[in-house]
């Protein structure tokens, strides 16, 4: 078996700054509200004609990375896409990332877990070098939510919390001797908890014809996501820390090994109740949600991109990832930097 590694963290997000003063434009909402629950301060959101799609965000993330490791894309061998907006119902982004990146036939993974998708997305990567079928592969995780937010006060509940960007990792086989490389990662799923946080159609349950039905003034719109957020939260602090858990004991490793930790970038409470639980210090957990808002698939990698530029990270340093989302699935990944 062979090890993997991060080679290098690239991401983009789109200049369009929507901060919550904008938002009190739109709807029944407040600064002060959105920053004491969430932390938030401000948003990326795609601007009609700007050319950005998830696919195009993802693949502007995917060339930063590149760029950063001094890679070209023709020695990419898989690409691993996360999204839980994708530009088309089908097919995935994962080949329109092909198609913008490299004239290789190399394969293209779609991968549909939500706010986890990245920590799914680099869990498979890891699989598919440690056997050694591939050496280098792109992880991308990104997002367009501001398309398909209700930006009315009927949706004030989630739309003044997502965010648009995306982040990419080169993954690749680590060398002799190599002190970087992935530990471990650590996967669950409970579906019983998909409607909580769910957006119902169109898909095949709910097709077009049905959504043109409906009255917006006064009926359910399922084309906007819905979340039940306390029911979220209680569960998101209770899965991050398990899987956190799960990750250290799996490694003989304990929370006083943790150089930084990286949670996905769900609400800044959420990320603050984990650092009391472990008892870390402020610098010991990165969090940039009040910059970007959350970007679901694609939090952890911008974070990460930015917790390097910040100089957050050094070689040999326990970094540990963890997601928690819509289905629920939640994840985290162990890995030495
Ligand atoms: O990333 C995937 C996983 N997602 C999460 O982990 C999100 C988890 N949940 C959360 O982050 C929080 O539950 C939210 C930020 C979504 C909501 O915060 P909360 O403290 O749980 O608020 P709440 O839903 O209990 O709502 C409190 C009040 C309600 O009014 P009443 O019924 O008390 O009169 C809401 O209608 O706040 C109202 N409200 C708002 N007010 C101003 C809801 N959204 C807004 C808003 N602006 N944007």
């Amino acid at each position: 078996m062979y090890a993997s590694k991060i080679v290098s963290v690239g991401y983009y997000v789109p200049e369009n700054v929507v901060t919550n003063k904008d938002l009190e434009k739109l709807m029944d909402t407040s600064d002060a509200w959105i920053i004491e629950r969430t932390g938030i301060q401000e948003r990326r959101h795609i601007k009609p004609g700007d050319g950005n799609t998830t696919s195009v965000m993802g693949v502007k993330a995917a060339k930063n990375a590149l760029e950063k490791a001094g890679m070209d894309a023709d020695e990419i061998d898989l690409i691993v896409f996360a999204t839980l907006s994708p530009t088309l119902y089908f097919p995935g982004g994962g080949v329109e990332v092909q198609e913008m990146l490299t004239k290789r036939t190399i394969p293209a993974l779609d991968i549909r877990n939500q706010c986890s998708g990245f920590v799914y997305g680099l869990s498979v990567a890891d699989q598919f070098i440690k056997t050694g079928m591939y050496k280098n592969v792109l992880v991308i995780g990104s997002e367009n939510h501001s398309g398909g937010l209700d930006m009315t006060t009927r949706g004030r509940g989630v739309s003044v919390i997502f965010g648009d960007g995306a982040g990419a990792i080169v993954m690749s086989r680590a060398e002799e001797g190599d002190s970087s490389s992935i530990l471990s990662t650590h996967l669950h799923s409970e579906g019983k908890h998909k409607k909580e946080l769910m957006l119902e159609g169109p898909s095949t349950q709910v097709w077009v014809p049905e959504l043109m039905q409906i009255n917006p003034e006064t009926e359910y719109l399922p084309y906007h996501p819905h979340m039940n957020g306390q029911y979220v939260f209680k569960h998101a602090v209770t899965r991050f820390s398990e899987v956190i858990n799960e990750g250290l004991e799996a490694n003989g490793l304990s929370v006083s090994d943790i150089d930084l930790l990286i949670p996905h970038q769900a609400n800044l409470r959420i990320s603050q109740f984990i650092q009391k639980r472990f008892s870390l210090s402020e610098n010991q957990v990165f969090n940039n949600i009040q910059k970007y808002g959350n970007t679901t698939a694609a939090s952890i990698p911008i974070a990460l991109a930015e917790a390097v530029e910040e100089d957050k990270l050094q070689r040999g340093d326990l970094l540990v990832l963890a997601a928690f989302g819509s289905g629920f699935t939640w994840g985290s990944a162990i890995i030495r930097w």
